[in-house]
């Protein structure tokens, strides 16, 4: 942590008690802290003791002049390397999961484009309220790190979730976020959900993909420093912090829209389900069986889709591409076949038969599959675990080209 530049946000709860600590411990690590309060945090703190630890002012107010041109909080926002919210309350997480910024905390983690790691701390119902939980999720898929909370006795009475986790843990975790910039440089353009494809006005094609394993690739590409672009299909997820979102509904608009991007990409990862056919004529206007005979079905012809992945490999030189396989049955050998097939540099293969991983999950069971045939599988993991495993083979690659 070395000259690294930390900002410390400081919310109203009672575990503000153990900010000195952790900025102790930051400071011992040779990192650069600089502390921001709500007006409800110096309840608990005193806005002098973090200044004596940090050795700079405090920042509490958004409209104090004098705070201001000490360091005004856009400065503050951009100077940090690193923003580690803690404790985080439900209120401050419920303004930035909205884009509040009604005081100098919210208004910084606004304004920042430096990855921010949050310690959640509230009482144990707050803590599982809807709203909450709905906050939390939001947050994550755009990218913030949560710690904690941990489970035990709370300050206010209640037992269960809703400690802040322990000053050495929440370091620990800042030390990782920090160290791992290792897509610095590099442009990541991942493809996430599935394709809609017209039948006629009302109905289409489409498939169970939700997007949530290319969209936790984009979120961990964009933390780890990359410039990221995500080509997605309709999906209600929320865009990741510093990730560029191109919107597409068809196989068609998603071919366009990534060969549009490709040129200026040195990563690609093609986590979309592809349809791989679509409607041959859709209809414009809406097919109404009064239209048909009483008796009769309604035959749909389909036009095989282009199959972008390899059209991408096709022209890929020496960037980076991944492809990903969805198998029901006949995992290895498919992708195997795959990768020979489409020429990437890496695939990804999914057994989709469990219902605890693969379409529409939080979790993924994959395997690494590489074009000499070596594979790795890996156990069941969160999907923004597997995004961080895959990147980190592809860092490695990419380190072993330059
Ligand atoms: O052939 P299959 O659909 O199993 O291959 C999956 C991989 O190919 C995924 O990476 C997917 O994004 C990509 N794909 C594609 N164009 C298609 C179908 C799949 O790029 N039409």
């Amino acid at each position: 942590m070395e000259q690294r530049r930390i900002l410390v946000a400081v919310t109203g709860g009672i575990a503000a008690y153990k900010i000195p600590e952790l900025i102790r411990i930051l400071r011992r690590a040779g990192a650069c802290v600089r502390c921001a309060m709500t007006p409800a945090a110096q309840e608990f703190v005193s806005p002098l003791v973090l200044q004596t630890l940090t050795g700079h002012p405090v920042r509490t107010d958004l409209f104090d002049a004098s705070q201001e041109g000490e360091i005004d909080h856009i400065s503050l926002a951009d100077w940090a390397e690193l923003v580690i919210l803690a404790p985080a309350t439900a209120n401050t997480l419920a303004k930035m999961s909205c884009g509040l910024a009604d005081d100098l905390v919210s208004a910084v983690l606004l304004a920042t484009r430096a990855p921010v790691l949050v310690a959640p701390a509230m009482n144990v119902n707050m803590w599982e309220h809807p709203a909450t939980r709905s906050n939390m999720e939001t947050l994550r898929q755009r990218g913030i790190r949560a710690i904690g909370p941990e489970v035990g006795e709370l300050a206010c009475g209640w037992e269960g979730a809703g400690r802040m986790s322990q000053p050495e843990a929440i370091a620990a975790e800042a030390g990782l976020l920090l160290g791992s910039r290792d897509l610095a440089g590099e442009v990541v353009l991942v493809s996430a959900g599935g394709t809609r494809e017209p039948i006629d006005r009302v109905r289409f094609l489409g498939n169970r993909s939700s997007g949530k394993m290319g969209f936790a690739v984009a979120a961990e590409a964009a933390l780890r420093g990359a410039d990221v672009v995500l080509v997605a299909g309709p999906t209600p997820l929320a865009t990741p912090a510093g990730v560029r979102r191109v919107d597409v509904q068809t196989a068609l608009e998603m071919r366009d829209a990534l060969l549009a991007e490709f040129e200026r990409a040195t990563i690609t990862v093609m986590a979309a389900a592809v349809a791989d056919f679509r409607a041959a004529r859709p209809s414009e206007l809406k097919i109404k069986k009064e239209d048909l005979a009483a008796d009769s079905g309604l035959t749909l012809e389909l036009t095989r889709n282009p199959d972008i992945l390899a059209e991408l490999c096709a022209r890929k030189g020496d960037r980076l591409v991944i492809g990903f396989a969805a198998e029901s049955h006949d995992l290895m050998a498919s992708a195997q076949r795959k990768i020979a097939r489409k020429g990437c540099d890496l695939l990804v293969a999914n057994n989709i038969s469990s219902e605890t991983s693969g379409f529409d999950t939080d979790d993924n069971a994959v395997v690494f599959v590489w074009p000499d045939g070596q594979v790795e599988e890996l156990p069941t993991l969160p999907k923004r675990d597997v995004a961080a495993q895959l990147l980190d083979r592809v860092a490695k690659a990419r380190g072993g080209d330059e």
